[in-house]
């Protein structure tokens, strides 16, 4: 394979399973050299398993499931099944997984990973809680230099929070694990609420992932259905937004999005603001740059993307 070398660390979570699946289903310009899990919508022990089950799903059996950190670093674990459901891959009847999960911790997987690639080499892709990526960072920072890029999804910089007024849910579950990651110095591209609320399932964009007719894409109708009816009900929006595919899409079709560099702090110490990721979009502190953040979207081109990935699984 000469793809992009790539971890994608999760919470499966229903938009994550999407996100695996357009990672899995993409080996020519992906290289997907694992997948870690975290807790986050769910308990760890739910987030490696349905990470497992979407592996088999798409018959990738090659890509190895690793898990991780069972808990924030320093907050308690605070789930997301209003969302994802009890199992965090609610609306689908998923066969058990025979898939066993890798031996290494994921935190060692990445370190180990990182440390035998060339400089400049290893994209990290977070979509769930950063618990698993800012530990790596703490425990082992000569990974730093192997890096290409952090193309996370996570926080909110123009827009409204969505578990606080002003905080997204990955930020919020573990803040002082993304404020290790965002203050590395590592390049970073952020995909925040700001873009992903314009990535809307909408009733038609569904109808035609339900018409391509592969298990895949059956798999993920089902669950985009379910997925749906938490947001409708939040928003009244026609559908959810589709938060962590995005990350994938940019790494498939980088023209989709559009975004600006500015520095991005994330607020750790306030109860009230906790988790907030404060964005100087107008360079107003006169701090350095720190991250990409992306607003923008082609959002047909995002679900054409989807569906013709989801054709080939
Ligand atoms: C993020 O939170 C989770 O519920 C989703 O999987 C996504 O990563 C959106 O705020
Ligand atoms: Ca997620």
């Amino acid at each position: 394979m000469s793809g992009r070398p790539v971890i994608v660390d999760c919470d499966p979570g229903l938009d994550d399973a999407i996100a695996l699946l357009l990672a899995l289903a993409s080996p020519e310009e992906i290289d997907l050299l694992g997948i870690t899990c975290v807790a986050g919508n769910v308990p760890l022990a739910m987030t490696e398993r349905n990470a497992r089950i979407v592996v088999e799903l798409s018959g990738r059996r090659d890509v190895p499931v690793h898990a991780g950190c069972p808990r924030p670093l320093l907050r308690p674990l605070n789930t997301g099944e209003r969302v994802h459901g009890k199992t965090g891959l609610d609306g689908y009847d998923w066969p058990a997984p025979s898939l066993p999960l890798a031996d290494a911790h994921a935190v060692d997987f990445i370190i180990a990973t990182c440390l035998a690639a060339d400089d400049g080499a290893i994209t990290l892709c977070p979509v769930g809680p950063m618990t698993n990526v800012a530990t790596a960072i703490v425990k082992e920072p000569r990974i730093l230099p192997k890096l290409r890029e952090i193309a996370f999804m996570g926080g909110a910089a123009l827009v409204p929070g969505n578990v606080t007024p002003v905080a997204e849910f990955n930020i919020h579950a573990d803040p002082h694990a993304a404020r290790i990651v965002l203050e590395s110095g590592a390049r970073l591209t952020m995909f925040g609420l700001d873009v992903t609320h314009k990535a809307i399932t909408t009733p038609e964009r569904l109808d035609a992932i339900r018409g391509i007719g592969t298990p895949a894409a059956a798999a993920a109708a089902a669950i985009l259905t379910f997925y749906d009816r938490a947001d409708i009900e939040r928003y009244g929006a026609r559908g959810g937004p589709l938060h962590d595919p995005c990350v994938i899409a940019y790494l498939l079709r980088p023209a989709l999005f559009s975004g600006k560099e500015c520095h991005v702090a994330v607020e750790t110490e306030s109860e009230l603001t906790m988790g907030q990721t404060v964005a100087d979009w107008w360079g107003v502190t006169g701090k350095a740059a720190s991250c990409r953040v992306v607003t923008g979207i082609d959002a047909d081109g995002y679900y054409a993307l989807i569906r013709e990935r989801l054709a080939c699984l």
